[in-house]
């Protein structure tokens, strides 16, 4: 069991990278091996829309997203996580999230040979938005589980919070745990 964790805010260290690493640790103390990428520390393109990999299954960008394509496909869980910007997930995360359409052939099916490694695939979430109000990071639940749901991954679930300060969800027990469970769910669930 291989745990994915991709990290979706700039500020490496801050809020959602603190969740990210205790979801990493559950995922950890229930058996799974975990690795992390760093979104902002990659180079990843927006989607370009060419159409070629609706054939090919393959990227026409040369950037690092192809290497993040083979981690994703070789893991049995990816959990995001990501700051609100904006009503919205940051633009390193919607530019990784996008590129997931070379998964896909032209009519959203998953590729032949992708198919058995994302069947099933655990997907879960972390958000952090500096509003009180858990609920305004929404749209951005709404896009993972949407996409979870629309390509038959298990959604395993959202874990939500709210910090501003860099750092600041350490002091938050409550979050820290439910993102540790979120983890050993994504390594134990199905
Ligand atoms: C560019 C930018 C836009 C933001 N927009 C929102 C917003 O629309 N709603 C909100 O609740 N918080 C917003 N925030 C606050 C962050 O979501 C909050 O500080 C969060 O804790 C950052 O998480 P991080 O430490 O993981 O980067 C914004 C922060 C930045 C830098």
């Amino acid at each position: 069991m291989k745990i994915l964790g991709v990290m979706g805010s700039p500020r490496i260290g801050g809020n959602s990278d603190i969740l990210l690493e205790r979801a990493l640790a559950g995922g950890k103390d229930a058996g799974a091996e975990t690795e992390k990428i760093v979104l902002c520390r990659k180079k990843i393109s927006g989607c370009l829309n060419c159409e070629r990999c609706n054939a090919t299954g393959v990227c026409a960008i040369k950037d690092d997203m192809p290497e993040i394509h083979e981690k994703i496909l070789g893991a049995d869980a990816v959990i995001h996580s990501c700051p609100v910007y904006f009503w919205a997930m940051t633009a390193q995360m919607k530019a990784y999230l996008d590129r997931w359409c070379a998964f896909f052939d032209a009519e959203w099916r998953w590729h032949e040979a992708y198919y058995p490694k994302m069947k099933g695939k655990h997907i879960g979430l972390i958000t952090v938005c500096g509003d009180p109000n858990v609920s305004t990071a929404d749209p951005i639940v709404h896009s993972f589980k949407t996409t979870a749901e629309f390509t038959n991954l298990c959604w395993i679930g959202a874990v939500m919070a709210s910090a501003t300060a860099k750092g600041e969800i350490a002091g938050n027990n409550k979050a820290k745990q439910e993102a540790y469970e979120l983890g050993r769910k994504a390594a134990t669930q199905g």
